[in-house]
């Protein structure tokens, strides 16, 4: 009996050989996942613009309300998404981006041992650079909210920390976008964010270990069906 072979090597090898039941794409984010980061973006944009606009002047009443306003919804969007949307998605993707694995430890290792020697890795859901990217956003959202916070508290006396930190996310928000809509190689994620699939070349490419992964989920889910 002939069985269907289904490989994961990167694009610019052979083409894989196809299983006909599937696609050209492959799903990646849920719809609460992606309305959640489209949210978070608007609203943090809505916080950036608003502290703009706000300058020094803290005493200008509205400006700051809509500036804290923006923040307090930006939290309000992840708990409403936990609450009313596929929990299980956002909390299984936060896990993806959130730990690191083997993959990304032997990569380290690796890049030490041969720094001039880079072997193709074949990675997760998320590669260790978005995992770096994803703790220093942590980090730097962290210190937005508690330098905001103290300069509220001291009428704007204490401003310097709260625009230091503003530097800082926009620096890394600004590698994010590169990435996400310049960078040739990482750009065909983006349909990923606005209509959930991207194509399975690039996955195949870029997260060989997740598409192999998701290709099992769906077989494991096929034979139940049938
Ligand atoms: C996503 C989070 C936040 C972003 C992107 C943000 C952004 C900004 C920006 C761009 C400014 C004007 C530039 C400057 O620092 O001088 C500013 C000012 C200010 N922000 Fe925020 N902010 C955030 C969170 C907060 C929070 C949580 C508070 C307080 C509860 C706050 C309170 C203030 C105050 C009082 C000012 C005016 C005085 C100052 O510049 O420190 N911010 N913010
Ligand atoms: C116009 C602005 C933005 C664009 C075009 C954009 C685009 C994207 C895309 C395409 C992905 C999916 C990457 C993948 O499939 O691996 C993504 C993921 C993500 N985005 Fe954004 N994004 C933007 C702004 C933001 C902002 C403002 C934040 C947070 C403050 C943010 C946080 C994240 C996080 C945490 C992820 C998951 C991990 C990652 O891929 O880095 N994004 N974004």
């Amino acid at each position: 009996m002939r069985t269907m072979q289904r490989t994961y090597a990167p694009a610019t090898t052979s083409p894989p050989a196809r299983d006909p039941r599937i696609g050209a794409h492959v799903h990646r984010f849920s719809r609460t996942e992606r309305l959640l980061h489209w949210w978070v973006v608007a609203t943090f944009a809505s916080a950036l613009l608003t502290g703009v606009a706000m300058g020094d002047e803290v005493e200008s009443g509205p400006l700051l309300q809509a500036h804290i306003a923006a923040v307090v919804l930006i939290g309000a969007g992840v708990v409403v998404a936990l609450i009313f949307g596929n929990t299980m998605a956002v909390l299984r993707s936060t896990r993806d981006l959130f730990i690191f694995d083997r993959t990304d430890v032997a990569c380290v290792v690796g890049s030490l041992r041969h720094p001039f020697h880079r072997e193709p890795i074949r990675w997760g859901k998320f590669n260790i650079g978005q995992k770096f990217l994803a703790w220093s956003l942590l980090g730097a959202v962290a210190a937005l909210i508690v330098t905001g916070i103290n300069s509220w508290s001291a009428g704007g006396e204490t401003a310097g920390p709260h625009a230091a930190a503003v530097v800082v996310s926009l620096v890394l928000l600004g590698a994010h976008v590169f990435m996400a809509i310049l960078n040739p190689s990482t750009r065909p994620a983006l349909p990923g964010m606005i209509f959930g699939r991207v194509s399975r070349s690039w996955a195949a490419k870029h997260h060989s270990k997740w598409l192999e992964a998701e290709d099992q989920k769906e077989a494991r889910r096929h034979r139940t069906r049938v």
